[in-house]
Parts: structure tokens; C-alpha cells; sequence
């Protein structure tokens, strides 16, 4: 992807409009040799899945999109009519894009190819914290962008380290619909202006603080960690004011919305390797990459406990990995525990 133009940070201040998602982009690329566009197109098209997506999310109960279609996913996960449509909504407009040369999505068995000689790839969660869609708590879709190979492209190009990531980003549909992206150059949030239709530029630069107040793992899988990840549950609990312990405890169970408060506030989130699930929950590609990308950009940590998450490559298109990402002090305190240097 063309370099972005770094006068652009921090970005103009406008008094009457603010900077929409598209010249956020095209500001940050201005000038740069060979950008032809594919790149804020191929944007264009997905904040417009979100756009759509997010107006079926707001009105789900009375457009009968609660509940489930009956099928089961390639997890062997029951489909949520609104997995389902949000899958639709993202491949049809992504495809429809021509910018896209490969997609891979959680609700897709295979990654499936589409314009063979476009530029980009793109791995996605279509909507994510399904099981909250019933019960009106925060959920989103994640995505994530690879430049595709010169010459010949398949369906497993999309399998690549999130080292090579060009982008990444996530909306929160939420108390506001937000849109958080980093196209490697810093962390940026949009939120949705209902009455425009159109995503302004609401915090620029988004920093994950160096360590934080909260914790964020579900608890009710205690019995199945590991004995090194139990001690630090119960360390990160005990009472030590000069440690700032014990430390608050959040978990919303979507992981849009735990990360999101994470990168916001600092802290940690965990969903480690248990007794049920020996790669944890939570898949590298379309998930744990492009929140280890959004994260680091934003000056925090992904680990799986040993390796950095943008360091792995995937297996296959839904391949899962524990993920711990948050403030380094954290995440870093966590890693002590796992290699047994604390505890
Ligand atoms: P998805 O709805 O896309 O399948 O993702 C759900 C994930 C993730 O959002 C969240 O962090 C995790 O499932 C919660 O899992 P538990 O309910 O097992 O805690
Ligand atoms: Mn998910
Ligand atoms: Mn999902």
C-alpha cells in the first residue's frame, strides 16, 4: 500500500465538517507514487458492510433477525440469523468492490476467491459476540487486509503472519457505532453520525496505556487453566495497594468490546488454552490478528503466551489461538506467570 503522507497526523481541525473515514484515508496517502485508489475503495466497500450491518443490528428484535437460522457453522456453532446476514452483506459488497483477490470469514468453511488479479485479501469476523445479539450487549465485526501475492493467488495466499498486515480495524455496534482502523500508521476511531449516514474522525491516535485497572477473562473457566494461569487469576485478585491490586474485573464476553475497552483504558484481556479447548476459543486469522495488529499500533501487546501473535502463521482459515493482548506492564506480568518465572 502507498506511504502514508505523515504531515497528515495530527489530522486538520475542521469546525464545521468533520474528517470522514474516506479522506482520513486518502489524506494519509496523498501524494504517495503508485496509490491507485484500490485501497480506499476496497474501505469504502467495508464501511458500508458496517453501515448496513449496523442499521439491521439497531432494529433486529422488529426485523426478525433475533435467534437462530438452523445450520451449524464450520465450529459446529449454531448460526445466528444475523451472522448470517452480516456474512451476506460483507462478501456481497466486498466481491462487488472487484478490489478483493481472496476472502476468508469465520462463516465461510473455505476462503473463497474472487477477482483474481485485484491487490488486497481480506479475513473477517462478520459479527462477533453472537451469543449477545439477544440480549442488546455490544457486538461488532472485525477485518483485517493483506496485500495479495504478485502473480499467481489461491485461496491459501490469505494464510499469512500478521506481520504483513496493510490494515485492520473493528466497529462496536454499541451505545454509538464506532469504527476503529489502522492502516499501520497509529489507531484511529470514527464514529457513525446516524443523521449523515457517514463515519467522522472522533479520536485520533488512540494510545493502550502502559498498564491498567482491569482484568478481562471468563472466570467460569477456571477449573480448566492451566495451574501457572489460575495462580495469576488469583494473583491479579490478591491485595497488594502498592502493586494496584487487586486489579477490576470486565468481561463482556463479545471480544470487540473487551478489546475495545483494553486499548481504550489499558488492563488486560485473556482467553487462554483450557482443558476444553487445547488452542483456546478465539481464531488467529480473523480474529486474534487484526486486534494483535490494532493493539501493538497503539503501543500494547498480543501474545499467546509465548509468541507474538503477529509473529504466527496460520494453519488454516480458522485455525484458533489463545490470545492475551492489553498494556505491556500486564500482559508482560501475565507472561512471567506462564513461564513459571512468578507464581
Ligand atoms: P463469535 O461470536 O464471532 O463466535 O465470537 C465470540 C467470541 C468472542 O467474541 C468472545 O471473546 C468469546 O467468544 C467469548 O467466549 P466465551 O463465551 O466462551 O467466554
Ligand atoms: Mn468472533
Ligand atoms: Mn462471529
Amino acid at each position: 500500500m502507498a506511504e502514508p503522507n505523515p504531515s497528515f497526523y495530527p489530522p486538520p481541525s475542521h469546525t464545521v465538517v468533520g474528517t470522514t473515514l474516506e479522506e482520513h484515508i486518502l489524506e494519509g496517502m496523498r501524494g504517495a507514487p503508485a496509490s491507485t485508489g484500490d485501497f480506499t475503495s476496497l474501505l469504502n466497500a467495508i464501511s458500508l458492510a458496517v453501515r448496513i450491518i449496523h442499521s439491521r443490528v439497531r432494529a433486529a428484535g422488529l426485523a426478525g433477525l433475533f435467534g437462530y437460522t438452523g445450520d451449524t457453522n464450520v465450529h459446529g456453532e449454531q448460526v445466528q440469523k444475523l451472522d448470517e446476514f452480516a456474512n451476506e452483506v460483507l462478501c456481497t459488497v466486498i466481491e462487488r468492490s472487484g478490489r478483493c483477490a481472496v476472502l476468508a470469514s469465520e462463516e465461510l468453511a473455505e476462503a473463497r476467491m474472487c477477482n483474481p488479479d485485484a491487490k488486497y485479501m481480506v479475513a473477517f469476523d462478520p459479527l462477533d459476540g453472537s451469543s449477545n445479539i439477544d440480549v442488546n450487549v455490544s457486538i461488532g465485526t472485525i477485518f483485517s487486509i493483506f496485500r495479495a501475492p504478485d502473480g499467481s493467488v489461491s485461496t491459501a495466499s490469505v494464510l499469512r503472519p500478521g506481520r504483513e498486515l496493510l490494515a485492520a480495524g473493528y466497529a462496536v455496534y454499541g451505545s454509538a457505532t464506532t469504527l476503529v482502523l489502522s492502516t499501520g500508521q497509529g489507531v484511529h476511531e470514527f464514529t457513525l453520525d446516524l443523521n449523515a449516514g457517514e463515519f467522522f474522525l472522533s479520536r485520533p491516535n488512540l494510545r493502550c496505556p502502559s498498564r491498567g485497572k482491569t482484568y478481562s477473562i471468563n472466570e467460569g473457566n477456571f477449573p480448566y487453566w492451566t495451574k501457572e494461569i489460575q495462580r495469576w487469576s488469583q494473583f491479579v485478585k490478591s491485595e497488594d495497594k502498592t502493586l494496584g491490586l487487586p486489579m477490576g474485573h470486565r468481561y463482556v464476553g463479545s471480544l470487540v468490546a473487551d478489546a475495545h475497552r483494553t486499548l481504550l483504558k489499558g488492563g488486560i484481556f485473556a482467553y487462554p488454552a483450557d482443558r476444553k479447548n487445547a488452542d483456546g476459543k478465539l481464531r488467529l486469522l480473523y480474529e486474534a490478528q487484526p486486534m494483535a495488529f490494532l493493539i501493538e499500533q497503539a503501543g500494547g501487546l498480543a501474545t499467546d503466551g509465548v509468541r507474538e501473535i503477529l509473529d504466527i502463521v496460520p494453519t488454516d482459515a480458522h485455525a484458533k489461538v489463545p490470545l492475551i493482548l492489553g498494556s505491556r506492564d500486564d500482559v508482560n506480568v501475565y507472561k512471567e506467570f506462564l513461564t513459571g518465572k512468578r507464581g
